[in-house]
């Protein structure tokens, strides 16, 4: 019988391997096999320690997260963690790759944890809607300080080795090999009296002032896992060691089947499912060695920081010098913004300027492979654009245009070579935004797209095919959202009221303050070039706030009022005034949740047009663009998962 575990004795160690592809995640057959792999090395007295070490790419990913679902089969994780530890034998979790969720449960079994200086340690559950369910809550206080263990259970984040080293949650990083460092490490350990057990160890009691400090920094609007988190942590250092380990998994039980979890469950395979459309499968991107990008404004500088923080060498095209000089000052300063972050040393950000060639001669893109346009959003500057590119670059370069508004067909219309063309739609900050919108024009060859979709791997992005209508996805929902929201305040809704709706709904920003930040005039002149093309485009009340000089926060006001340096939002009376007669006297009030859903349902009804139109392939596509690029609260999973258009 096949078995996902084989035990091979190196003298007196047994080495213990797990081979469960792809990521060694723990089935029940994993359960199984572990157990009675505890047993059999118990069993033999040759044995004096056991590795466990992975096979592939990764130490143990977590539970099976395919296996929520299901009714859990025993051996339950919570008791194989407790079976490794009470082993006859010590055993040394060899770690690569990640030790994630029920993996590092696993590590934290074994009396010691060794890792390669790339591993990574954490505890992502509450990213999946649940808690750790077999003692991460409960042994990490244990091991390495409740401080440690609340930033790592609650905030999900995975922590790097040497990280992990001073905080206690692992005992040495192995350079070189790792079974052989790990041998080394259990012959040394062998000679020296064991360290108790994690359970058997003490637990610091935290004040009141502490959790609550605690509580405020996990909250989220909407958002249960990291409070129950929180909670079950305190719940560690309060209660004896096997009540807490009981009431961990009850609430990892009851959260397990929640709405929240559901929702992020389908999030986590919808990510894992995009860079691979069904209809690419046997399609080969081609290779790219060096990118141009024409435009050094916000969104040209911002993709050339993304392309070369992926390892792509840039070339940047602008105007002329002045522009030129301007888009490389603000690509250093995105790489300036990563450095006060605390991401980037400033020898990398030296080595990432290095790889950008500016210029303003297009003949410098002639060795390029891909040229992405990022100018003004005007047809006519956009085409001349793709003109001077189709004289000077190769031949088979792909050329893709960064419009958000713009018909690609009209860009492109004429112009030699149509199976190179295509949409790559970046997100401001495009250095951090991770969803690329990516739009195939009628002619696009499949390679072409398939370089699209393994581009957006390469920068760490989430890709999602769009098909060509006003707005592609993203901003075709946005602006019936926006629309509803204005809908909302015609009806008497107050303006602040469907902003802090929306908070509560889980938005960092309701749809009034976010026009503010980003300001109103986009969508005002987007709407006015569409009046002068002859459509009739109804009067908006942002078209009534523009028109007083209301722009948003650059102005000084828009949907609401601010005082000079601060950013936070003022009810306006003067908004009041000017909007007064489009605003229905004493109609009902709504609730806040009545609110939120009236704006969900309209996301989702806008989705379910675009899904029939085959502008978006599939609704959990539609979720991601919402959520990587208009932050859509995840744990909502997206406005087609929160209306049950996909479940
Ligand atoms: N269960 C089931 N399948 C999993 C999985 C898991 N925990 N983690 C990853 N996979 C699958 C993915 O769906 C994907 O499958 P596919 O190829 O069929 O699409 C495949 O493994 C590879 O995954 P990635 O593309 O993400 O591979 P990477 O190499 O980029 O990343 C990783 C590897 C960092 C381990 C990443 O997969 C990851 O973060 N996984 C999730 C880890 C996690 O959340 N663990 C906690 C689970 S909950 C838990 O343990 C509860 C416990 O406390 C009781
Ligand atoms: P921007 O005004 O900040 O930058 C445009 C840059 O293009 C300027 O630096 C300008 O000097 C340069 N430029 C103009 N004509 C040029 C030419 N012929 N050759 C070389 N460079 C030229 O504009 P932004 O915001 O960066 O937008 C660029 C494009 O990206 C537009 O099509 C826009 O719709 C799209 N976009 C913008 C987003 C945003 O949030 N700002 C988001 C997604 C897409």
């Amino acid at each position: 019988m096949n078995t996902p575990v084989s035990i091979h004795p190196q003298g007196d160690i047994a080495i213990v391997t797990l081979d469960n592809p792809p990521v060694n995640a723990i089935s029940a057959a994993v359960r199984k096999a572990l157990w009675q792999a505890v047993e059999d090395i118990d069993a033999d007295p040759t044995l004096r320690a056991a590795i466990l070490i992975c096979q592939g790419r990764t130490f143990i990913a977590g539970a099976d997260v395919r296996e929520f679902g299901q009714t859990p089969e025993p051996p339950h994780l919570p008791d194989l963690v407790d079976h490794l530890e009470a082993a006859r034998v010590p055993w040394i979790a060899a770690i690569h790759g990640s030790a994630l969720g029920g993996g590092f449960e696993i590590a934290m079994g074994c009396r010691f944890r060794v890792a390669v200086p790339q591993a990574k340690i954490g505890l992502p559950e509450v990213t999946l809607g649940i808690i750790p369910g077999a003692s991460g809550t409960v042994r990490t206080p244990r091991l390495a300080g409740v401080e440690v263990a609340v930033d790592l259970v609650t905030s999900g984040k995975p922590m790097a080795a040497s990280k992990a080293r001073e905080a206690g949650l692992i005992d040495a990083v192995i350079e070189g090999d790792l079974e052989a460092g790990a041998i080394a490490f259990a012959k040394a350990a062998l000679a020296k009296p064991l360290p108790a057990p994690i359970s058997a160890r003490p637990v610091a009691k935290m004040d009141d002032a502490f959790w609550e400090a605690k509580r405020k920094l996990a909250a989220k609007p909407g958002h249960r896992a990291p409070l129950e988190a929180l909670a079950a942590l305190r719940r560690a250092t309060e209660l004896p060691f096997d009540a807490a380990m009981a009431a961990e998994r009850e609430s990892f039980l009851a959260l397990r089947t929640s709405d929240e979890a559901a929702a992020l469950r389908a999030v986590f395979f919808a990510e894992r499912a995009a860079p691979r459309p069904d209809a690419l499968r046997d399609v080969t991107p081609r290779k790219l060695a060096q990118v141009g990008v024409v435009g050094g404004g916000t969104m040209g500088a911002g993709i050339a920081a993304a392309l070369r923080s992926a390892g792509l060498p840039v070339v940047l095209i602008e105007r002329d010098d002045h522009a030129l000089a301007r888009g490389i000052d603000t690509l250093a300063k995105t790489f300036a913004g990563a450095i006060k972050r605390g991401k980037l040393t400033e020898q990398a950000r030296d080595a990432l300027m290095e790889g950008v060639t500016g210029a303003t001669d297009y003949a410098a893109l002639s060795e390029c492979d891909l040229v992405i346009e990022a100018v003004f959003e005007e047809l006519s500057v956009k085409r001349q654009v793709f003109e001077n590119l189709i004289a000077h670059c190769r031949r088979d370069a792909i050329l893709a245009t960064n419009t958000s508004y713009i018909d690609p067909r009209e860009i492109f219309a004429g112009l030699p070579g149509a199976e190179r063309f295509i949409g790559l739609h970046f997100f401001s900050p495009a250095q951090i935004m991770k969803l690329l919108e990516i739009v195939p024009l009628p002619d696009t060859a499949p390679d072409v797209l398939a370089t699209g979709f393994a581009l957006a791997k390469q920068l760490n992005k989430i890709p999602v095919r769009a098909g060509i209508c006003e707005g592609f996805i993203g901003n075709r929902i946005l602006k019936r959202y926006r629309a509803e929201a204005e809908t909302l305040v015609r009806r008497g809704v107050p303006i602040a009221q469907v902003d802090a709706a929306m908070r509560g709904y889980g938005f960092r920003m309701g749809p009034f303050e976010a026009q503010d930040l980003g300001g109103l005039d986009i969508a005002y002149l987007q709407r006015e070039g569409a009046r002068a093309a002859g459509q009739d485009v109804p009067e908006t009340l942002g078209d009534i706030l523009v028109g007083a000089g209301r722009k948003g926060q650059k102005t000084g006001g828009g949907w609401y009022d601010y005082t000079e340096g601060d950013r936070t939002p003022q009810p306006s009376a003067r908004v009041a005034e000017l909007l007064a007669p489009h605003i229905a006297k004493d109609a009902p009030g709504l609730e806040d949740v009545q609110i939120a859903a009236q704006l969900i349902a309209a996301m989702a009804a806008e989705g379910e047009a675009i899904l029939t139109e085959g502008i978006a392939d599939k609704a959990s596509d539609i979720d991601l663009v919402e959520i990587h690029g208009y932050g859509f609260p995840r744990w909502k999973g997206g406005p087609m998962f929160a209306s049950g258009k996909h479940r």
